[in-house]
């Protein structure tokens, strides 16, 4: 299988952000060999969570999920390295930290499924619709 490379969304939930764990997330996201190709502080509105998680509108922990997200500033990034969308889902390891591996960020840092750290797009396709929403092309850098 070839191993392209290309590029993943992440955010630094409010939880991390706030406990100011945001550096060492970005560390292991380095160490591991990620680029990060774009990158700010912001906070969503109630609205925009809404709208970055439509696709779990219909689940029953959609609403405390937008609250929550729109809660306090979060980071929110582009990384570029190969195969990056698997490998970072594998760094970031399982949405619920009960379930996540050792090394992982969500191991290390998350507190419970909603604060659990941060976000990781789940395909392709996904990771440029999200990048898309937080950052236009001319805000991303490769630094190759
Ligand atoms: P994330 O990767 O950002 O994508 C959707 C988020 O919904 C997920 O991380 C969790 O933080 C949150 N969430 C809250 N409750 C659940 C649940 N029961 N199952 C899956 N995701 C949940």
């Amino acid at each position: 299988m070839s191993k392209k490379t290309n590029t993943t969304f992440t955010m630094i939930k409010p939880d991390a952000f706030k406990d100011g764990n945001s550096g060492e997330i970005l560390a292991m996201i380095e160490k591991a060999g990620f680029r990060i190709v774009a990158g700010k502080v912001t906070q969503l509105s109630l609205e925009k969570a809404g709208e970055f998680y439509a696709v779990h509108s219909q689940r029953p922990f959609y609403k405390d999920l937008c609250a929550y997200m729109s809660s306090g500033p979060i980071f929110a990034a582009i990384l570029e390295g190969q195969n990056a969308v698997e490998r970072y889902r594998k760094l970031i390891g399982a949405t619920d930290p009960k379930n996540a591996e050792e090394g992982t960020i969500r191991k290390k840092f998350a507190r419970s499924i909603e604060a659990n750290a941060v976000h990781g797009s789940d395909s392709d396709e996904n990771a440029d619709i999200e990048s898309a929403f937080f950052f236009s092309s001319f805000e991303q850098f490769s630094a190759k």
